[in-house]
């Protein structure tokens, strides 16, 4: 069973296993998604999850302390850090 990821900017439709990385789902894609250190520190990876945020892994407390110092809205997420388990759709922010 898949989960369908929509990079809204590309209008880039794929499918990828349950349970798999954002930023590996984006690379794989040959989505336009900077990243850099992947550990919740340099923010280059944040995106906003347009559809779907209930079908993302929980932040953990280290993404949500980068994204606070940010003024982040609940709905933007850093790409290194998400799991996607169901279908979302997917706009890249960057910092
Ligand atoms: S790659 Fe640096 S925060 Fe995601």
């Amino acid at each position: 069973m898949g989960v369908k990821v929509h990079f809204l900017l590309e209008d880039l439709l794929v499918e990828a296993p349950v349970g798999t990385p954002l930023l590996v789902i984006a690379v794989g894609a040959g989505a336009d998604i900077t990243f850099g250190c992947r550990t919740c520190s340099c923010g280059t990876c944040r995106v906003r999850i347009a559809e779907g945020l209930d079908h993302c892994s929980e932040a953990s407390p280290e993404e949500r302390d980068f994204l606070a110092g940010l003024d982040a809205p609940p709905d933007q997420r850093l790409a290194c850090q998400v799991v996607v388990q169901g279908d979302v759709a997917i706009e890249y922010l960057g910092l």
